[in-house]
């Protein structure tokens, strides 16, 4: 039987966690459980402006509570108009989508890489692989301190190395710089975050360990209708949306 994708989902609660950041949380009773790590909810605004649904990773999920949860930072105006959304309020949510993060169970260690709005996805991930006894190490860069979210639920994860782009909180510089500074090995590594990010991460990695990258384009339909998401690949063109947004380490080609 072919899976419902549309959902109506409660908002429960709405709260702001950084700078222009909001950690929404959803009642999901009727949404099935059944998601990769990394998968992504096609969020519909209430506000009749606006004719596309936004894409949001999915933060957290239990099972027990019938809930999932986003976090989202204010970009732009459809995301301005998701934070004015009320607890009560009734959202069209389609989803889960995409291809998510597959779980390496050969792994021992694992290195989370995080950037800005591409933190959200790693923390569910990081979640299940504990569970699973795998290490789990995480580095999350951001613009500055007020822009820092969710330090203490990744250091329940495992040790957590915060990096800020002018230094104000952590290390001041760019993961990969973390990365190489602190030393970190790991099996496979997990990353997501703004292309520029992920660039570095994959050149840095391709070829001699093993990892997922998670890329947040641009989208419009989300359910791979109107290839408007198309990525180069070594294999062709790939939409984000269906063929991603997790794509392993090597697969994307990047131009300058
Ligand atoms: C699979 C996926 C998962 C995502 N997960 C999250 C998440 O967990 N949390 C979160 O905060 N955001 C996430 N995003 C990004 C989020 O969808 C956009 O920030 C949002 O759609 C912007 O909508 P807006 O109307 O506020 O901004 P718009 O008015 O559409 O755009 C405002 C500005 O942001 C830029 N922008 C918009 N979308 C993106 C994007 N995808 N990447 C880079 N720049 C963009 C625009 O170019 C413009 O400059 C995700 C995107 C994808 C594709
Ligand atoms: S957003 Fe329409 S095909 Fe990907």
């Amino acid at each position: 039987m072919k899976k419902r994708l549309e959902h109506k989902m409660r908002v429960k609660g709405q709260e702001r966690i950084a700078k222009e950041t909001f950690r929404m949380t959803l009642d999901a009773a009727q949404a099935p459980f059944d998601f990769l790590a990394g998968t992504f909810l096609n969020i519909a605004l209430p506000d009749g402006r606006f004719l596309l649904r936004r894409p949001l990773s999915i933060f957290s999920a239990s099972k027990e509570r019938n809930e999932l949860s986003v976090i989202y930072k204010i970009l732009g105006e459809g995301t301005r108009s998701l934070a004015q959304v009320a607890p009560g309020q009734i959202l069209s949510v389609v989803g889960p989508l995409g291809t998510g993060f597959p779980i390496q169970s050969d792994a021992k260690r694992v290195l989370l890489i995080g950037g800005g709005v591409g933190v959200p996805p790693l923390y569910e991930l990081g979640c299940r692989l504990k569970k699973e006894g795998t290490q789990v190490t995480s580095v999350l860069g951001f613009r500055d301190r007020e822009s820092v979210f969710c330090e203490a639920e990744f250091q329940t994860l495992g040790n957590t190395i915060i990096c800020t782009d002018d230094g104000s909180y952590g290390d001041h510089g760019l993961v990969t710089e973390a990365i190489a500074t602190h030393g970190l090995d790991f099996d496979v590594l997990y990353a997501c975050g703004p292309s520029p990010m992920l660039r570095a991460v994959d050149e840095t990695f391709q070829g001699k360990k093993k990892g997922y990258l998670s890329f947040e384009e641009r989208m419009a339909c989300g359910i791979g209708a109107c290839y408007g998401c198309m990525t180069p690949t070594k294999a062709g063109l790939r939409r984000v949306c269906t063929d991603g947004p997790v794509f392993s380490l090597g697969e994307v080609v990047y131009h300058d």
